[in-house]
């Protein structure tokens, strides 16, 4: 049976920060953030926007009626958890209207964990063939303010309809995954920002990439030669490209070596003005790699490297299927530069506000009208979620 995504939307705020007035700001070389990071934009959430919001909003944006009646399992991968005990997929599910018989919840391992939502819903399809399963990956990245992550920061949401008709990328049957038990990247339940060890984390994404792609090539008999690209988490660009460089396989044709590389440049366009979604990240660069490649054909292989600090790593991959093209969106850079610039005073009032609960729990939010979703209100403790009426 094929199994594989069918649909792939995303969604992100609708504030950006440009990184040249950061870079200013922080008396910072702006090409430390361009060339240095390969970043220019970030992607800026306001206290009405979560990963409920944006989960939300990125699944309105792909599903039919008929998806929301055969969809039975909503998994919303992330770790910018909005409860410690209700999950984020149950509010989603409700928002968007799915029938009542769907088992909906969490995961969460940094980044990593809708690399494992995939495959919870491949498993899940092969038993019930009839059923479509959501997967989100809704992520906030705030790394605080005059931090060496802050231009690496980012809010977005990615949402795949996983089928067993799949009219994008059918699933092989081909992970690998690795586990190492380190502090590189971490968030105690009482801190709002992530600890980092920031060099080290660098050094475990680049080594957890090429240990698990050694494994993955002699478990799986394949070669780079084997792929027309390959996607990678993207905690920001650079680190990607270190690692793109880390598995070229020299002794390939000159052509092939440059599709790569060029599909490589493809997958990160997206990134480089939206920053890092964490859980979403990998599937971001997939969706740029997709509408924005002009050489990739059905039946094209594609390898995608999932990391997630503390660190849980894997490699699987997908082969394109016919007419993928017709399932995607061909304005995606459009709507990303009509996101409203933020001077630096606003973004760091708007990125870092907290909700103010009066004596009662209860607070109300305003300024909402453009998003498709919104946390409207906080009553008694009690989140509230509109879709917004435009
Ligand atoms: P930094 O201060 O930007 O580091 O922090 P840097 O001083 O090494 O500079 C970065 C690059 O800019 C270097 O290039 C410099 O040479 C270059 P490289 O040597 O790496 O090729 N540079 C310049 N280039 C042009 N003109 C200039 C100039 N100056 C310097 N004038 C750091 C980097 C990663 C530490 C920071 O961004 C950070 O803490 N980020 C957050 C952690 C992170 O993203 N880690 C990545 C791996 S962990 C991961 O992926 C998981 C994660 O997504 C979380 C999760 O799983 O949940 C983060």
């Amino acid at each position: 049976m094929t199994i594989g995504i069918d649909k792939i939307g995303f969604a992100t705020t609708n504030y950006v920060l440009k990184l040249e007035n950061l870079a200013a700001a922080r008396n910072i070389d702006p090409e430390k953030l361009s060339k240095g990071l390969l970043l220019k934009e970030i992607s800026i959430a306001p206290v009405t926007e979560d990963i409920v919001t944006m989960g939300a909003s990125a699944a309105a944006s792909i599903l039919a009626e008929e998806d929301k009646q055969a969809i039975d399992m909503v998994i919303v991968a992330s770790e910018s958890g909005i409860d410690q005990s209700k999950a984020s997929a149950v509010f989603i599910h409700g928002l968007l209207g799915i029938q009542p018989f769907a088992r909906s919840f969490e995961m969460k391992e940094a980044c990593y964990s809708a690399t494992a939502a995939l495959d919870y819903a491949k498993l899940h399809v092969e038993k019930h063939p009839d059923s479509k399963v959501l997967v989100i990956a809704s992520d906030i990245a705030k790394y605080g303010i005059g931090t060496p992550g802050e231009p690496t920061q980012g809010a977005g949401s990615i949402a795949m309809l996983i089928t067993s008709h799949p009219r994008i990328l059918a699933f092989n049957e081909d992970n690998v995954a690795q586990t190492r038990d380190i502090m590189d990247f971490w968030r105690p339940n009482y801190s709002t920002t992530p600890f980092v060890n920031g060099m080290y984390s660098t050094q475990q994404y680049l080594d957890s990439l090429k240990t698990t792609w050694a494994e993955y090539q002699k478990r799986n008999q394949v070669s780079l030669k084997d792929f027309a690209a390959v996607c990678f988490h993207l905690p920001y660009p650079k680190l990607a490209l270190k690692g793109m460089r880390k598995i070229m396989d020299k002794t390939l044709p000159s052509e092939q070596q440059a599709q790569l590389q060029e599909n490589f440049e493809q997958s990160i366009l997206y990134s480089q003005k939206v920053g890092n979604i964490y859980t979403g990240s990998l599937f971001l660069g997939l969706l740029s790699l997709l509408e924005n490649s002009t050489t990739l054909k059905a039946g094209d292989r594609i390898a995608l490297f999932s990391y997630g600090s503390g660190a849980v790593s894997e490699i699987f991959s997908g082969q394109l299927v016919a007419g993928f093209e017709q399932q995607l969106k061909a304005n995606r850079m459009e709507k990303l530069d009509s996101r409203t610039p933020l001077s630096i005073p606003d973004y760091e009032k708007v990125f870092f506000e907290e909700a103010e609960l009066d004596e009662n729990g209860s607070a109300s939010f305003t300024g909402y009208e453009n998003q498709d979703f919104a946390l409207a209100e906080i009553v008694e403790h009690q989140r509230t979620y509109i879709k917004v009426e435009k």
